[in-house]
């Protein structure tokens, strides 16, 4: 079997990708010095004062030399031809050209190390090689069919997925997104119980077609609804649940003839160190599961699994073109076992644990650190005003930090109903050395955040 093979061949490229993790010095670097290390750097940054840059840590792979079009010509496309309404981050857009593992490249080869991990779904690094070679390889012998013929991938697919969710939640749906998951969802919550409504939380962008989550708390969820939800918060700024709060929503859902959702989008596959699902986390089972964006670690692919009881209720059948194909199921069972060979849900508890501890200085160091919160590697740094009135801070202060970090080669995500928490989700193949960087990075950026307010008294 491939999978056999395959993973025995793998595990010393794993240790040579990965490594052990062992922290590493990191030293600083000279603003001059590092214009010196990097090609075309522009400054995009508010106004940073001339600070030593923390110095990156190495990396052997040298981009290849982009040959496409213009930066500008790029930007009047997108002007003329995109809604306006596709946002990008940052004032001079970023232009991505090549990725390996945790690093991303510019189109004028400066390097960036991948904080955010493409709105987290780089699960196990850009480019991985041995997903890059695993997708190759069926690129060349068989794309496509659609799910009216039988193939092999599919079916050693969902038996691989299936295996790593608890009984009975065993039937799997192939789709092609995270919306289109949550989609089905609904279709199969609704056929099964006969109710319309959902609860959702603010701002929890489950993106199903119906728009987006609206407030819940559990008196509301008193009613007779279902409700999809997500296991810990991202683009609400990595919010997590307190304590017996799943558990408790679960039961009165139940209680009340709807069936619990759990939008495993952001949290499934290790994100979270200790537990492959998030739901776990909370010592609860859901009826239907969602997942996407890490499961094909940046290959489109998304999945419902719930029971068979659950897609027993659904009489017409569902078919989705795509949704399944060979090649996306390739990459959907090389991705499974790169994390099982790496060990990488491991590393996402014992990294984010030294992450949350490096970032609690960063804390106690800055009054505008307000919280400092998540698991394993899917963790939101709070900015607020002050600690006390515990206020957003300004989104321009914001933002200011957040191109520092960009200028300084880090780039993180942003989330919150403010836009004001800093979300932290890396590709799982990061090392400590990575984690030391980024929070220089931070304390650097908001160094200088402090010193920009101090000159405007
Ligand atoms: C928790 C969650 N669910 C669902 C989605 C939608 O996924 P997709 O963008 O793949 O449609 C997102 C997207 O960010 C998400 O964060």
């Amino acid at each position: 079997m491939r999978s056999v093979q395959y993973l025995g061949t793998m595990a010393p490229l794993l240790r040579s990708l990965f490594g052990t993790g062992v922290k590493g010095q990191i030293a600083a670097i000279s603003l001059r010095t590092w214009r010196t290390f990097t090609t075309g750097l522009r400054s995009t940054s508010p106004a940073s004062p001339e600070r030593d840059f923390p110095r990156m840590p190495h990396c052997e792979i040298q981009p290849e030399k982009y040959q496409g079009l213009s930066y500008d010509a790029i930007m009047r496309i997108r002007r003329e031809n995109f809604s306006h309404f596709e946002m990008t981050y940052y004032s001079k857009p970023l232009l991505v050209h090549q990725g390996h593992m945790q690093w991303l490249w510019d189109v004028e080869g400066r390097r960036y190390l991948d904080f955010f991990g493409g709105i987290v779904t780089i699960s196990v690094g850009h480019c991985h090689p041995v997903v890059t070679a695993v997708a190759q390889e069926q690129l060349g012998r068989l794309c496509h069919t659609t799910n009216i013929y039988l193939h092999p991938h599919i079916h050693q697919y969902i038996k691989q997925l299936s295996n790593l969710l608890p009984e009975p939640l065993k039937v799997v749906y192939l789709v092609n997104s995270g919306s289109e998951a949550n989609d089905l969802a609904l279709q199969l919550a609704r056929s099964y119980t006969h109710n319309h409504h959902i609860i959702t939380l603010r701002l929890c962008v489950q993106m199903f077609s119906e728009g987006y989550g609206v407030g819940a708390s559990v008196e509301i969820l008193q009613s007779k609804h279902y409700a999809p939800v997500t296991a810990q918060l991202g683009v609400n700024g990595t919010v997590q649940y307190p304590k017996g709060f799943l558990k408790e929503v679960s039961e009165i859902i139940r209680e009340r003839g709807g069936v619990y959702i759990s939008d495993e989008v952001q949290t499934g596959f290790g994100r979270l160190g200790s537990h492959y699902w998030g739901f776990q986390t909370h010592g609860v089972k859901p009826d239907i599961v969602t997942m996407a964006k890490g499961i094909g670690n940046g290959f489109p692919m998304g999945a419902v699994v719930t029971t068979p009881e659950i897609a027993a209720s659904m009489s017409h059948a569902t078919f989705n073109t795509f949704g399944g194909n060979s090649l996306a199921c390739v990459i959907g069972s090389t991705v499974l076992e790169v994390i099982e060979a790496g060990g990488l849900m491991g590393r996402c508890e014992a990294l984010g644990n030294h992450l949350l501890l490096e970032l609690a200085k960063l804390r106690q160091e800055f009054p505008m650190v307000g919280d400092v919160r998540g698991k394993g590697l899917m963790v939101g740094v709070e900015m607020v005003k002050d600690k006390e009135s515990q206020d957003p801070l300004p989104a321009k202060e914001i933002d200011e930090i957040w191109e520092d970090c960009r200028e300084m080669g880090l780039l993180l995500g942003k989330g919150g109903m403010y836009e004001q928490t800093f979300r932290i989700t890396p590709p799982m193949c990061i090392t400590e050395e990575d984690i030391d960087f980024a929070v220089d990075v931070i304390r650097v950026a908001m160094q200088n955040h402090v010193e920009r307010r101090s000159k405007a008294l």
